[in-house]
């Protein structure tokens, strides 16, 4: 099969598009033949990933979507909206929107748990289950959803009490959603990131980044693209479910 077509006549919905990992989901999955939705609260970041998209096939059309994926309204208008601008239903979702607000759990306010697990673990809920339902209803032959958790949710970070319990819900949400959807051959797997170079991640200080590269068995910071060919595998293999893909560097071994 030629590589740069396994994606042809597909469409993709691809939440946190608008910048990063998801970002680099849509350019991948555009090159490889897939019509993207590229979804944000971003209206900026999702331009400029239109933008930049490569298309290899004339009959590709990627849409801009501005929806809040922590928003039930927001979620329903995205799918119609879906429907309408892609002539296909899409089967492959990648949940990739996601959020910090760190502090240590002696700090942590309310509000930063909340916001965190309404966009990072609701929000992977409410798209799953939107998506979900259209591929059922529409029959669809099969469907591939990927949750972009962390490896935070299996190790735990310090400062990052809220982050990693939202983290850790995918995993468990993910198991759960392959075993219930199998059945119509719509399978669901996570994948956990480690300190991937991001927006998200530019903030941190140079000093504290270097004294992070030592843990990392491979001695550095991962690439946007390493989580999109992850991605990429887990929309073109058809056995795979329920399960959660480490791509660390070897952290958290
Ligand atoms: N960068 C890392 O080191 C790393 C490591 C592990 C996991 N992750 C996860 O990967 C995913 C992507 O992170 P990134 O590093 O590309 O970060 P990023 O900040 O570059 O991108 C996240 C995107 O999500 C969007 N977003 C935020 N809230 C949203 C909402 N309510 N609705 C829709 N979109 C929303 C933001 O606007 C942004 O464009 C996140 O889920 C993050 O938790 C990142």
């Amino acid at each position: 099969m030629n590589m740069a077509t396994r994606l042809n006549k597909l469409a993709a919905v691809v939440t946190g598009g608008g910048s990063g990992i998801g970002r680099a989901v849509c350019q991948r999955f555009a090159r490889e033949g897939a019509s993207v939705a590229i979804v944000d609260t971003n209206e900026d970041g999702v331009r400029q990933t239109l933008d930049g998209l490569q298309t290899n096939h004339p009959e590709c059309g990627h849409h801009t979507f501005v929806t809040d994926v922590s928003s039930s309204e927001s979620v329903e208008k995205l799918v119609q909206d879906v429907q309408e601008r892609f002539p296909v239903i899409p089967t492959i979702v990648v949940n990739c929107a996601g959020i910090t607000r760190d502090t240590f759990l002696l700090k942590m306010r309310e509000k930063q748990f909340d916001d965190v697990m309404n966009v990072n673990l609701k929000g992977v809920f409410l798209v799953t289950q939107a998506m979900s339902r259209l591929m059922v209803e529409n029959k669809v032959a099969s469907g591939s959803i990927i949750n972009v958790s962390s490896i935070t949710g299996k190790v735990g970070n310090i400062g990052q009490c809220n982050y990693s319990a939202s983290k850790a819900g995918v995993i468990g949400f993910t198991k759960t959603v392959a075993l219930e959807l199998g059945r119509f051959n719509i399978r669901c797997n996570a994948i956990l990131p480690g300190w991937i170079e991001t927006p998200m991640t530019q903030a941190v200080p140079d000093k504290v980044k270097a004294q992070i590269l030592p843990h990392i068995p491979l001695r550095r910071i991962g690439r946007p693209e390493e989580i999109a060919d992850v991605c990429m595998l887990l929309a073109t293999n058809e056995y795979m479910t329920g399960t959660s893909i480490e791509v660390t560097g070897g952290i958290g071994l």
